[in-house]
C-alpha cells in the first residue's frame, strides 16, 4: 500500500493524551498514517513574529510530523482573513458577514503557495496525498505545478454553498479550478456534492457526468458524499466511565432531580447560539410550567478570538445569559448555565450521558459531531433525545432525532418541550435508529471509503468518459447512511 500524506491545516502532534481526549478524526487518520507509514503536514499553530524558523519535524510510530509557523502577515490574512472572514461565513450562507479583501485573498493563495514548496521535495512518487478543508482549496492545484502527479484527494469538511452563494466570492473561478486538480473531491452530504456540480455545469465549462464524474478546467475527476463519522464504540466506552467520574456526579448532584439540556460547540456564529439562547427563552415564555424543571448547560469553547465577529459574538452571548436569566431566574434555580470555556472530551462524554435532552442547533454545519457523539454516549435503557437543526450535514442521518429549523424559535421551543415530555419507548425507538446509523458508519469507515474510491479514481481517471445530453445530469447517489463507494458507481468506456 502506498505512504498516505495527510494535509491539513491543523495538525494533530502526539501529546501522550489518550483517543477520547485526541479526537476521533485525528485518531482515525493516525491509525491510516501509521498503517501505511506517512506524513502529516500543516501549520503548527504558532505565528512568528521574527523571521520564520524551518518547518519542525516529530517522527512517532512511523509517521513523521512536519509543520511550519505562520508569519503575523500570514496569520492575519491567509487564517483570520482569507479562511475565517471569507471562506468561512461564505460556506456557512451568511454573506452579510463575508469579508471581501484582496490582501487577505493575496495572503491565502501565498500560504498555499508557501506550503507546497515545503511540502512537495517531501513527496515520494508513489504517495496517495489527501487534503483537508476550505483553508487548503489551491493546495492541489499548487502541488501540480510543482511537478506532483501523485494521486491526490480534497475533504471539504463545512458545508459547500449552492452557485449563487459562491458567485459572491471574488475569485471563485480560480478557487473551483483548482479544487479540480484533486482526483476525488469529497463533501459531506449530498446536498454539498450537489452545489459543487452545480457550479462546474452552471458557471464553468464543466461536464458533469454518472457517479459524480466531471470534466471542468481540463480536468477530468469525481465528487462524492462521504459523510464523517466518530469513533461510536470508544466514545460510548469513555460516556460510561466518565459518568462515575467526579464532574459527572457533581454535575448530578446541582441539578437536584431537574432535566438537563445541554449544548457543547466552539464559540462560532453557525452554531446558532444566541438563537438556541432565544430558543430557552421561548420555551419558559410559552411553557410556564417548565420553569424550574430543567437547566440549560451551554459549553461554548473559545474560537477564532482574534476575528472581530467572534469577540463581537462572545459579547452578545454573554448579554443574552445574563437578560435570558435575570427575567427568569428564581433564588434557587437559574435556566442557563454559561460555560465560555472548553471542557475535555471525556468530562463531556459524561455530562451528554445525563443529558435528557442534546440541543445542537447550528444555522449550517458541514456534520456536526457532537450530535454523533450526544447519540454514542446516551444509556440504550433510558436515552435521552436529540434536537437537531435540520441545517447540520447529521440531519440527513439522525432522521429520527427532533429536526427543527434553528431560525424558527417557536419551532425549536416546541421541539425542546416535546423532548422533555418525550415517553421512554419513543425516545428509545428514536436513539436505536440513529445509534445503528452512528456506529455503522464511524470515522474509520469514513476514511477508508475515501482512500479505496481516492485509490480508484485515480487509476480509472483516464477511462472516464463523459456522458453528453439528456444523461448529463448529475444523478445523485443513494441516501448517505453508509457512504456509498463512488467508484462503484462510476461509467467509465473501455480502454
Ligand atoms: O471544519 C471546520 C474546522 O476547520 C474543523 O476542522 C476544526 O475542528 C474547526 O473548524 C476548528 O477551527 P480552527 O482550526 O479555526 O480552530
Amino acid at each position: 500500500m502506498s505512504r498516505l500524506v495527510i494535509v491539513s491545516n491543523r495538525v494533530s502532534v502526539p501529546s501522550g493524551k489518550g483517543i477520547v481526549k485526541a479526537g476521533g478524526l485525528a485518531v482515525a487518520l493516525k491509525e491510516a498514517l501509521e498503517a501505511r507509514g506517512g506524513l502529516w503536514f500543516g501549520w503548527s499553530g504558532e505565528v512568528a513574529d521574527g523571521p520564520l524558523p524551518l518547518p519542525h519535524k516529530v517522527s512517532r510510530g512511523g509517521i513523521t510530523y512536519v509543520t511550519t509557523d505562520l508569519s503575523r502577515q500570514d496569520f492575519e490574512e491567509f487564517y483570520n482573513g482569507f479562511s475565517n472572514s471569507t471562506l468561512w461565513p461564505l460556506f456557512h450562507y451568511r454573506l452579510g458577514l463575508v469579508e471581501v479583501s484582496r490582501r487577505s485573498y493575496q495572503g491565502y493563495l501565498r500560504v498555499n503557495a508557501a506550503f507546497a514548496t515545503t511540502l512537495a521535495p517531501m513527496i515520494e512518487p508513489d504517495d496517495t496525498i489527501w487534503v483537508h478543508d476550505y483553508h487548503l482549496l489551491p493546495l492541489g492545484e499548487e502541488l501540480r505545478k510543482r511537478g506532483i502527479a501523485n494521486r491526490m484527494g480534497f475533504f471539504l469538511h463545512t458545508p459547500f454553498p449552492v452557485p449563487e452563494i459562491m458567485l459572491a466570492l471574488p475569485g471563485h473561478h480560480r478557487l473551483m479550478q483548482a479544487l479540480c486538480s484533486y482526483d476525488l473531491v469529497g463533501f459531506q452530504t449530498e446536498d454539498d456534492v450537489r452545489a459543487f456540480l452545480d457550479y462546474l455545469s452552471g458557471e464553468s465549462d464543466g461536464e458533469v457526468g454518472l457517479g459524480g464524474h466531471f470534466g471542468a478546467f481540463g480536468r477530468q475527476s469525481v465528487a462524492a458524499a462521504y459523510p464523517i463519522g466518530i469513533d461510536a464504540a470508544a466514545f460510548a466506552a469513555a460516556a460510561v466511565t466518565a459518568a462515575t467520574r467526579s464532574e459527572s456526579r457533581r454535575l448530578s448532584e446541582s441539578l437536584r432531580g431537574r432535566k438537563l439540556v445541554i449544548g457543547a460547540d466552539r464559540l462560532d456564529y453557525s452554531k446558532g447560539l444566541l438563537e438556541r439562547f432565544e430558543a430557552i427563552e421561548r420555551l419558559l415564555e410559552q411553557h410556564p410550567k417548565l420553569k424550574a424543571k430543567f437547566e440549560f448547560l451551554q459549553v461554548a469553547a473559545p474560537s477564532r478570538e482574534e476575528v472581530a465577529r467572534y469577540r463581537a459574538l462572545k459579547r452578545q452571548l454573554e448579554s443574552a445569559a445574563g437578560r435570558i436569566n435575570g427575567r427568569f431566574a428564581e433564588f434557587d434555580w437559574q435556566p442557563i448555565r454559561y460555560l465560555n470555556r472548553s471542557l475535555d472530551r471525556a468530562t463531556l462524554a459524561g455530562f451528554y450521558r445525563q443529558a435528557s435532552v442534546g440541543l445542537v442547533t447550528p444555522l449550517r454545519d458541514g456534520m456536526n459531531l457532537v450530535a454523533k457523539e450526544y447519540v454514542a454516549a446516551q444509556d440504550p435503557e433510558n436515552p435521552g433525545v436529540l434536537v437537531l437543526s435540520r441545517f447540520a450535514g447529521a440531519a440527513r442521518e439522525l432522521i429520527t432525532a427532533v429536526i427543527v429549523n434553528p431560525y424558527d424559535l417557536d419551532e425549536v421551543a416546541d421541539g425542546l418541550a416535546r423532548a422533555l415530555a418525550m415517553p421512554l419507548d419513543e425516545r428509545r425507538r428514536r436513539w436505536r435508529a440513529m445509534m445503528d446509523v452512528v456506529e455503522r458508519n464511524t470515522v474509520e469507515v469514513w476514511r477508508d471509503t475515501f482512500l479505496a474510491d481516492l485509490a480508484e479514481a485515480a487509476e480509472v481517471e483516464e477511462e472516464v468518459e463523459l456522458l453528453s445530453g439528456e444523461g448529463a445530469a448529475y444523478c445523485p447517489l443513494p441516501a448517505v447512511v453508509q457512504p456509498v463507494s463512488a467508484t462503484r458507481l462510476r461509467h467509465t468506456s473501455p480502454r
